[in-house]
């Protein structure tokens, strides 16, 4: 029996991907005898609604100071936080003397550095020490530990509450989240406002964007899921607004209890839940049958491209690739390599299938036939950046929605 994480009720397990290593481990042959491994399955819990992993890889195992994923690596998501940015200082710091932003999971600075450059007093809170490091470099003053409630009390006694409290992509990284949610209510002014986003569970669900699925992700959220959580806090979601990221976000506006009315964003987003299905078994049964369609269509794609004698090179070594390489077997066999823009990933090999990783150069100076986009949560940046390759003949295979050949 597996309890849920946030209520302890029995969770009911409803897809499984075997065993899966860490998505961003990416390593050199030396390693590979000692990869480790744990067993990637998704429940839900049908008292609080939240869907979550059943097994939690140890955080030291993930974040640590070779942490892969740099965020400023995109400059669609630079624009996005900037944007981000723009909106908190707007509506919420306007007027406040000497407003103070603390970010959880700050990675390189992307988002902070917005606030930095404007000298607005702000802490990041970073646990793998290259990424935080990087944020140092670009002038964004960043602690590397894991946020809890702990470390929100030292940031009070030392820096005191927060106007604002941000987070992006990282909350859904966190199983301990009561902990967290104790560090927001004693961190927060009492007229303060915490903001985060993440992938949404109505949009994994809707795309069969199965690869949102890995360890890092502990949980997918729901708007339901999220006002169980916080409140039992007296904390309460006051807004919510879709994102258009990482292929459909939901940013939630949370306040301590009765300091502001909640907006019809809130009311709205609950009926459309309840339309999606999102509290019913069935709705996770299905996921599950259209995710081994797509996994089944994938496979046969790249071994009908194999027998004729197609090159095909996967687009951006992302975290979500660990998922699809692995749960579809894709090796080397059907894969020569994958393109990717970052450093510290290159000359190095995916995680468990052991795929090698080269830069991007290479596949500019010699496209192959078709491009498996693991990146295309970036779709739009990349297919703008890749007219030539398409110019020449070449040919996208993307799998969410479905599988399909795009070119
Ligand atoms: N906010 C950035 C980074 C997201 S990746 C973006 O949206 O692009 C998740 C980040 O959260 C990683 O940098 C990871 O090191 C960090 N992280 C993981 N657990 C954390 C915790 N408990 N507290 C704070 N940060 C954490
Ligand atoms: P993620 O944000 O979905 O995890 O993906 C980021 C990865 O994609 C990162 O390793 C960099 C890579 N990438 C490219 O290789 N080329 C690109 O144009 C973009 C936008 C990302
Ligand atoms: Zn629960």
């Amino acid at each position: 029996m597996y309890q849920c994480q946030i209520c302890a009720y029995e969770v009911e397990p409803f897809i499984s991907f075997g065993r899966m290593p860490i998505a961003n481990g990416f390593l050199t042959p030396a390693q590979f005898e000692h990869e480790y491994f744990f067993d990637l399955i998704v429940g839900y819990c049908p008292k609080c609604k939240m869907v979550q992993l059943l097994e939690f890889v140890d955080r030291e195992k993930m974040f640590h100071e070779q942490y892969a994923f740099f965020s400023s690596t995109s400059s669609f998501m630079a624009r996005h936080f900037g944007m981000f940015a723009e909106r908190v200082m707007q509506d919420f710091l306007a007027g406040v003397c000497d407003p103070f932003v603390v970010e959880i999971g700050s990675n390189d600075g992307i988002l902070l550095e917005n606030f930095a450059r404007r000298n607005i007093r702000h802490l990041g809170v970073e646990p793998s020490a290259n990424v935080a490091e990087a944020a140092l470099i670009k002038g964004v003053t960043s602690i590397c530990a894991f946020f809890d409630e702990n470390i929100a009390r030292q940031i009070v006694s030392k820096n005191g509450h927060a106007d604002a409290i941000i987070a992006a992509n990282v909350m859904c990284h966190i199983p301990y989240l009561h902990s967290v949610a104790k560090g927001i209510k004693l961190l927060l002014k009492p007229d303060g406002i915490f903001i985060f986003e993440d992938p949404y569970l109505g949009d994994i669900l809707e795309k069969t964007a199965y690869d949102q699925i890995y360890d890092e992700h502990a949980f997918y959220f729901s708007l339901q899921s999220i006002q169980h959580l916080f409140s039992q806090y007296e904390l309460e979601v006051i807004h919510t607004e879709p994102q258009n990221v990482h292929g459909g976000s939901m940013r939630y506006y949370i306040s301590h209890k009765g300091i502001h009315a909640p907006s019809s964003s809130v009311m709205t987003q609950i009926d459309k839940e309840r339309m999606l299905g999102l509290h019913q078994r069935e709705t996770y049964e299905l996921f599950r049958k259209s995710v081994e369609k797509s996994r089944d269509q994938l496979k046969q794609l790249l071994l009908n491209l194999k027998n004729e004698n197609r090159r095909v090179v996967g687009y951006a070594a992302t975290s979500k690739s660990a998922t699809v390489t692995n749960y579809c077997s894709i090796t080397t066999d059907l894969l020569e390599y994958i393109s990717d823009t970052t450093p510290i990933k290159q000359g190095k090999y995916s995680p468990g299938v052991h795929i090698p990783v080269r830069p991007y150069e290479e596949f500019k100076t010699d496209y192959p036939d078709y491009a498996l986009l693991f990146g295309w949560n970036h779709a739009a940046e990349i297919m703008a950046k890749e007219k030539t390759f398409i110019g020449r003949g070449g040919k996208w295979i993307v799998y969410v929605p479905k599988v399909q050949i795009i070119g």
